[in-house]
């Protein structure tokens, strides 16, 4: 489904250098990959490259991005907003940044339907009722009308994935979609993702610096550092018998921290 070979992303600013160095990625429909590194290791310029959201007078893009046998890195831009929208659907850190502030929340989660689908008004608002409760969001009739201030962090999020997931997409990608949430509520949206990919199927590819998160959620593991795959295969084997010197410094702080108590 997603085949990345030998992507190399080089920003023009002269100051970054190259954030992502031949990197080699492939995921299988209803594959669960995670994505795991130090800060600055170039996890989220690969989501963006694979979503299409990096400017191409931004950075010089090299090697091969192929979903579903499109190219991605030479597809026109209608072609590209069509995949985006439809087929691979993006969740960031902080739905605060990415909900229009005074836009309701129910008008947000329809707005790719009316994009990509001929739908009835009719038929569109019942798709809505209908992710919104598959996503757990209560009463949807009353949280249709509200405005992203008037919901908690959690059901902001668990808003994002509705209007990701309302076009039923192949492809989720995750960049740290639990870091912003309490525990509590981070569980709870670990549960909704991994229903979405057994039940429904949807790919995900799921970036987080939280190992157990990524453990729970994710069959296979790709590490990263400095713009480079060190390491990637099955996840519990990656994280049981790391082999390379970064993987085995990130399981070993995941242990301290558990003798510790953090
Ligand atoms: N728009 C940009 N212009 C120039 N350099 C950039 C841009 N975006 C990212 N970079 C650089 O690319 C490199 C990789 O950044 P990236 O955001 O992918 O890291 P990350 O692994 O997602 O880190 P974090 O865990 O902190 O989110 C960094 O050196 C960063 O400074
Ligand atoms: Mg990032």
């Amino acid at each position: 489904m997603l085949d990345i070979k030998n992507l190399t992303v080089t920003f023009n600013d002269g100051r970054s250098g190259m954030a992502v160095r031949g990197i080699d990625l492939h995921m299988k429909a209803g594959d669960t990959l995670g994505l795991v590194g130090e800060s600055g290791s170039g996890k989220t310029v690969t989501a963006h490259t694979i979503a299409g959201l990096i400017e191409r007078d931004l950075a010089t893009i090299e090697g091969e991005v192929a979903f579903e046998g499109h190219d991605l890195l030479n597809c026109s831009v209608e072609e590209m907003r069509l995949l985006q929208g439809k087929d691979i659907g993006m969740i960031f850190q902080e739905p605060m940044t990415s909900l229009d502030p005074l836009m309701k929340i129910g008008r947000q989660i329809e707005e790719t339907l009316k994009l990509h689908c001929k739908f009835t008004a009719e038929e569109r608002r019942n798709m809505v009722f209908e992710v919104m409760k598959l996503v757990g969001l209560s009463n949807p009739d009353l949280t249709y009308k509200k405005y992203p201030h008037q919901l908690s962090g959690g059901q902001r999020q668990r808003a994002m994935i509705a209007a990701a997931f309302i076009t039923h997409p192949k492809l989720l990608i995750l960049d740290e979609p639990t870091t912003a949430l309490d525990v509590t509520v981070q569980a709870q949206i670990i549960e909704l993702l991994k229903r979405l990919n057994e039940k429904c199927g949807v790919s995900l590819l799921f970036i987080s610096h939280d190992l157990r998160v990524i453990r729970r959620v994710c069959k296979k593991v790709a590490v990263m550092y400095n713009g480079v795959i060190v390491e990637q295969g099955d996840t519990e084997q990656v994280f049981n018998d790391p082999q390379h010197e970064y993987t085995k410094e990130l399981v070993s702080a995941v242990a301290m921290r558990r003798r510790v108590n953090v």
